[in-house]
């Protein structure tokens, strides 16, 4: 074979592309049924657009990001994750002048250079949200909610919500101070990784998975205990929101996530389905991004989760839509005389919206009949000169074996008959 798919990079065949698109309706359908709406953005975005707003200590942006000059020298970057690009959107076009709070919600490919592995991909999709422009918990809360609905809008309920607080520009800095202390003292415990990352990061030493580091960061002090007083009063907002709503959650003050900008509440959707690489989905709040990329100070929070993830997990539950795309009638062309009226006719059926298919590659009656039952088509009707002559044809029933003569040229009437459920 001459050319493969780029590694980590997995075509979607058509068998997988209808649950896609079923998976797709119902998450669509749930963020309008919340009052989010949806914003496409390129795929291309400045690389510096996530430089900035990802933020350069980042694995995303340090390691994983794919970027490229392109011919005019500008330096570009495939898409890593939405947040920075729905803010530049937002900014871009001035949305804050519509309202005062902008509720928007994304669905599509991102690109980051992991090794792949079980649930990681180098494309991947996300679904997501973002809302710009409310500080309150009740927006936290929703847009955890929100999450939880659209894994409930495909029966799941078997994964966990992990929740926690970042504090803000006034007690997370004195606390990185008090963490940076905890964790010089045991710099010699901590795996390679975690010890270079107490310069640049030394929050991210608290979410590590080495086993020496859990080990030793054990009694370090936790930013959710360091809140100040705003924080802890919005931090208890959300957990009020949350237990009125009757949603199970456990506080971790070890989650920190992967990228810059979280402030205050930042929270996971955690599946055991999926080994190693076990987060859903996961967001949080970043009050300063806005800011940060230019606009004025706004607060804003959101989240993404992994489509392909969802899926692992649908499959391993038994809980994968059944969607297949089965042809509401088959039109055999009996003879060469025949295949020009099947064809129109089966035009005219389906502008009156009936799915039908129709031979294209001049084959026998009986290939033809075999191709209808591979295609599970509903009804066949079969067209050759004694029917295009009367007018009358015999319409087969597929699935109950039954068969009726009915007026074939009448496109209304048997588009009645074999859309009838
Ligand atoms: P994230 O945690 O980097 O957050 O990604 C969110 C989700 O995307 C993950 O939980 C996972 O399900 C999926 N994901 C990430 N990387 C991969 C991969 N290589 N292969 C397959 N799935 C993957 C964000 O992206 C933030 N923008 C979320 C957010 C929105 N925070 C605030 N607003």
């Amino acid at each position: 074979m001459a050319y493969q798919s780029v590694k980590g990079m997995k075509d979607l065949l058509p068998v997988e592309t209808a649950v896609w698109q079923e998976l797709e309706r119902r998450i669509h359908d749930v963020f309008t049924r919340f009052g989010y709406d949806e914003v496409r953005t390129p795929v291309l975005e400045q690389a510096e657009l996530f430089v900035k707003g990802s933020g350069e200590t980042s694995d995303i942006v340090g390691k994983e990001m794919y970027s490229l000059v392109d011919k005019g020298g500008d330096t570009l970057a495939l898409r890593p994750e939405m947040t920075p690009a729905v803010v530049r959107a937002y900014l871009q076009h001035g949305m804050g002048a519509e309202s005062p709070i902008g509720k928007y919600y994304y669905l599509g490919p991102m690109f980051r250079q992991e090794r792949p592995q079980k649930g990681r991909l180098r494309q991947f999709h996300q679904f997501g949200c973002e809302v710009i422009g409310g500080g309150d918990s009740a927006v936290d809360a929703e847009t955890i909610l929100l999450g939880i609905a659209i894994y409930q809008a495909f029966g799941l309920s078997e994964f966990l919500v992990k929740l926690s607080s970042l504090g803000c520009p006034v007690c997370r800095p004195p606390y990185r101070e008090t963490l940076l202390a905890a964790l010089t003292a045991v710099r010699d415990s901590l795996s390679a990784e975690s010890q270079r990352r107490l310069a640049t990061n030394p929050l991210r030493v608290l979410d590590s998975k080495d086993e020496r580091d859990k080990e030793a960061t054990r009694a370090v002090p936790l930013m959710i205990d360091h809140l100040c007083p705003e924080c802890t009063a919005h931090f208890a907002g959300v957990r009020r929101l949350l237990d009125a709503s009757g949603v199970q959650y456990v506080v971790d003050g070890r989650i920190v996530r992967g990228l810059d900008y979280y402030t205050r509440t930042v929270y996971e959707f955690i599946s055991t389905d999926l080994g190693a690489q076990d987060a859903l989905g996961g967001g949080g709040r970043y009050d300063v991004l806005v800011e940060q990329m230019g606009g004025k100070s706004t607060p804003a929070v959101g989240f993404a989760a992994g489509v392909e993830r969802l899926l692992i997990v649908l499959e391993q539950r038994g809980l994968l839509p059944h969607v297949v795309h089965t042809p509401d009638l088959y039109i055999v062309a009996a003879d060469a005389d025949s295949r020009d009226a099947v064809f129109t006719h089966a035009l005219a059926l389906r502008r009156l919206g009936v799915t039908v298919e129709i031979d294209l590659l001049l084959r026998s009656v009986k290939a033809q009949m075999r191709e209808a039952n591979r295609r599970h088509a509903r009804h066949t009707l079969v067209i050759g000169s004694s029917e295009l002559e009367r007018g009358i044809a015999q319409l087969k029933n597929m699935s109950d074996g039954s068969s009726a003569d009915v007026t074939w040229n009448v496109a209304e009437e048997l588009a009645a008959r074999v859309t009838a459920r």
